[in-house]
């Protein structure tokens, strides 16, 4: 506990969080934030805010339908905050809000879309790298909205329509309604009514920064093609170790690589469950049968199937949710040759487990060639995490300890996954 709370105190040194406002819809919206202010944006424009460590119920919002004088006073249709354009105070519904807390309990952030004070424009709330949970609430909720909530500019929730307690869940106890069950049906991650917890508040780990999108769809659906489509990302694997590697990629299959050689692939929109390895002390014959000391799929020079432990693993799927790439290395498999895993552009997130762990591994862990992660070698659900619940170990430590950026046990998802936009490239460099 006494550790818990003295790690608290260092956090007020933390940076401020980046916060990228865009705006993809076809008309001017007037973004508002608590704290931040406001601004005016065109299709197409963007707004950054930096927004300090240990803030709490701070919100980001939409105006819509505004006009203000040259001293920045006037009014806006939705989202409204005393007739300022740099707001002080939270708006009028209705509007869709972003909501979040940085850096609180165990130093994470806490993030959600909410409908609570309505719909008016589309968003899309996400971390930038570094945090797999993007909120999506992308439907146009005006244009299906039940005559009763309907109002200027956007779809209001029934609480400020009825202001009963069912509604509003004033008393602190109240369930989903027929009308929370619509906006729910809609946007099934966006709180709907005030008690719905459940299923709507995402954590990042604290620091993370994050952009908040308006109108998502209009720019996914005109420039990023479906998954279903033709397109592919190029994955550069680069041997950077003194000694031959030979490298493995599903899908892909393999080959050998010398010192400071490159085998590059082309990976299909869409693929789930992809990986790339490197294996050691191999001999295949001249038809490509043979075996490796570390990471051998089935004997095969190009893999079919994924290797065999101990091996360092670059995993992938590629156009998931929310139009991201899901990356991250992976020590599950334990640890066989030093890795780097990053995109090649337009991504600013690499990963890194450049340490050589072979040097320092538990008598206990150590294998031929590599080192092997505690589940290989014990096979208990307090390793292997079949069970789904359970919690880092003093081998999992030590191997978060030499590599924080990659998966050191099955749970370690919430430091260890990291996005990009679909469509980055990537290089996976073996001895970094
Ligand atoms: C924000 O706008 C700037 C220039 O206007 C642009 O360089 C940048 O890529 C934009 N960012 C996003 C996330 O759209
Ligand atoms: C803008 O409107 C405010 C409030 O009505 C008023 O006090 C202010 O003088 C106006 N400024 C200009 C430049 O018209
Ligand atoms: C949503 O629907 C309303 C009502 O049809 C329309 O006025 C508004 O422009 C739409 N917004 C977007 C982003 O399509
Ligand atoms: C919800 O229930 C009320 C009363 O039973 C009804 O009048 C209303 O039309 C229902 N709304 C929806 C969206 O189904
Ligand atoms: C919107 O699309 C443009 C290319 O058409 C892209 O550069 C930009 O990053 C996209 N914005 C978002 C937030 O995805
Ligand atoms: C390579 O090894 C495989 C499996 O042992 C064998 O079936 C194949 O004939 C060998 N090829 C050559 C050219 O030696
Ligand atoms: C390759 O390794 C050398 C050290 O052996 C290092 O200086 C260099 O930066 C590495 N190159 C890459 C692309 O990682």
């Amino acid at each position: 506990m006494f550790i818990l709370i003295f790690s608290f105190l260092v956090f007020p040194l933390c940076h401020a969080a980046i916060f990228d406002i865009v705006n993809q819809c076809p008309y001017t919206i007037w973004p508002a934030a608590i704290p931040g202010g406001g601004s005016e944006l065109e299709p197409g424009q963007n707004w950054t805010i930096f927004i300090n460590p240990r803030m709490d119920d701070a919100r980001i919002w939409a105006r819509t339908g505004c006009t203000f004088n040259s001293s920045g006073y006037g009014r806006c249709e939705t989202g409204d905050c005393d007739g300022l354009l740099e707001c002080q105070t939270y708006g009028s519904s209705p509007n869709t809000l972003a909501e979040f807390t940085l850096n609180d309990f165990n130093n994470l952030d806490f993030i959600d879309i909410s409908l609570i004070e309505g719909f008016n424009v589309p968003m899309e709330f996400s971390p930038i790298a570094g945090c797999n949970h993007a909120i999506q609430c992308s439907t146009n909720i005006t244009e299906q909205c039940p005559d009763v909530l309907k109002t200027s500019g956007g779809c209001n929730n029934p609480c400020t329509v009825f202001k009963t307690d069912e509604y509003c869940c004033t008393s602190g106890n109240c369930k989903s309604t027929n009308y929370s069950n619509f906006f729910k049906g809609l946007c099934p991650n966006a709180y709907s009514y005030a008690m719905d917890d459940e299923s709507n508040t995402f954590t990042c780990i604290g620091g993370t920064d994050y952009k908040v999108v308006f109108c998502p769809n209009n720019n996914a659906t005109k420039s990023n093609p479906p998954p279903s489509s033709a397109a592919s990302a190029t994955f550069d694997i680069v041997n950077n170790c003194s000694y031959t590697v030979w490298a493995a990629a599903i899908p892909g299959g393999g080959r050998q690589l010398n010192n400071g050689e490159i085998w590059t692939i082309s990976v299909n929109a869409g693929t789930t469950g992809g990986r790339v390895w490197a294996r050691t002390g191999c001999n295949f014959n001249s038809s490509g049968h043979g075996s490796c000391e570390t990471g051998d799929c089935k004997g095969l020079l190009e893999c079919q199937v994924y290797g065999k432990s101990p091996d360092t693993l670059a995993e992938f799927a590629l156009n998931q949710y929310a139009n991201l790439d899901y990356i991250d290395i992976s020590l599950v498999d334990g640890f066989n040759v030093p890795m780097d895993f990053s995109p090649t552009g337009g991504c600013a997130r690499g990963i890194q487990c450049s340490t050589d762990i072979i040097g320092q591994c538990p008598a206990v862990l150590k294998a031929p060639g590599g080192c092997n992660n505690p589940c290989i070698v014990f096979k208990t659900d307090e390793y292997c995490c079949n069970s789904g619940t359970c919690k880092p170990t003093t081998y999992s430590k030590f191997f978060k300890g030499l590599c924080p950026d990659a998966y050191s046990y099955p749970k370690d998802d919430q430091s260890s996954t990291f996005t990009c936009p679909s469509g980055t490239n990537y290089k996976v460099v073996f001895c970094p």
